[in-house]
């Protein structure tokens, strides 16, 4: 394998070769999700911690307003510019960059332009989050190259506006946060109401092990957005007899229990899946405070069974890694991780 060194070396050099101009290097994680999963965009708990797998943006700045993204990824320069009336998404990786410059220049980041090359190892379509690596990797350098701060809060909270607003996917802020703030062997347990966050260890004791099923069904982003819109119908029925409830995450168990016969069937499993959930990450955050990894281990395997069973989102890809997972010795927890239906499983080991 590469050294980061050697890698950041390749980079500048690759950057060169294109532009002619030695550049600054900016670069973000992906992540995997340890348990919290489809709680971000209900308010709640999420512990996400960020893996070694990255995507860099080298960078230049230009004098005009004209973005030359050079993807070594997939082969491709897109020319974006800035000054356009017309900018739009066209379905293309090139909208993630898209996206991060348009959300920087609304909230008034007036931005130069910039040569970018894009280089990066997070496994595409998988569920590791590298689009919002992407975008973060990109966000620093637009900013540094048009001389502007970063303020990591903001930049998460843009990213996750880029792609609500110009990708279309209307995820949570799981992803790009912990790409801004990640650390080395450290988990982060997130409040997504409050965006406050803990780095909770993870005992050298055990290694995370991911394993990519490598599937993709076509299901995964149109089931998605149903889950949040059933979780969006749910609180408009809760909030009815129970008017301090915004999210799921002001739901109980016990509100829940009362509440069962106004709710569809389908509706009150995705309720409990998140509601339980929650409890979970609270117990799992616990847990590794006190590196009680069996304890951990038995959390992530109720978190997968409630994504299979209430939540739905499982596919037999990811039940079968997570069944051979959890038969084998030195395996505290498996479950699947990401938004579903493809990708990967995150194993405690
Ligand atoms: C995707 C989204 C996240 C989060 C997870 C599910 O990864 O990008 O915001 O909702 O699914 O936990």
């Amino acid at each position: 394998m590469m050294t980061e060194k050697a890698k950041l070396q390749e980079a500048q050099e690759q950057f060169k070769a294109r532009f002619g101009q030695w550049p600054r290097v900016y670069r973000a994680p992906g992540r995997v999700n340890l348990i919290g999963e489809h709680t971000d965009y209900n308010e709640g708990l999420v512990m996400p911690a960020a893996i070694q797998f990255h995507v860099w943006v080298a960078a230049t700045a230009r004098n005009d307003h004209k973005l030359l993204a050079h993807s070594t990824i997939f082969s491709e320069i897109v020319e974006i510019d800035l000054q356009s009336q017309d900018l739009r998404p066209k379905n293309h990786w090139s909208d993630y960059v898209l996206g991060i410059a348009m959300m920087l220049e609304q909230s008034g980041h007036a931005l130069r332009g910039a040569n970018l090359m894009i280089l990066g190892d997070v496994p595409i379509g998988s569920g590791l989050s590298s689009s919002a690596a992407l975008e973060v990797a990109s966000g620093f350098a637009l900013l540094a190259t048009s001389g502007m701060p970063v303020d990591r809060t903001e930049l998460a909270k843009l990213c996750q506006r880029a792609e609500n607003e110009v990708v279309g996917a209307r995820v949570g802020i799981m992803d790009p946060f912990v790409s801004c703030f990640g650390c080395s062997g450290q988990a982060l347990m997130l409040d997504c109401r409050t965006l406050q966050y803990d780095l909770l260890p993870v005992s050298s004791e055990a290694q995370l092990v991911i394993c990519n099923t490598m599937v993709k069904h076509s299901l995964a982003s149109g089931e998605y957005n149903t889950r949040r819109a059933e979780c969006e119908e749910a609180v408009r029925v809760l909030s009815r007899c129970l008017p301090h409830v915004r999210a799921l995450r002001d739901v109980t168990l016990a509100d829940l229990a009362h509440h069962t016969g106004e709710l569809q069937p389908s509706v009150y499993r995705r309720c409990r899946h998140v509601i339980t959930e929650n409890l979970r990450v609270t117990d799992a955050a616990d847990a590794l405070r006190k590196n009680d990894l069996p304890k951990f281990g038995r959390l992530m395997g109720e978190s997968h069974c409630s994504l299979r069973q209430d939540y739905e989102v499982s596919c037999a890809e990811l039940d079968l890694l997570v069944e051979l997972a959890q038969k084998q010795p030195g395996v505290y927890g498996s479950r699947m991780t990401g938004g579903g239906f493809r990708g990967c499983t995150i194993n405690v080991v």
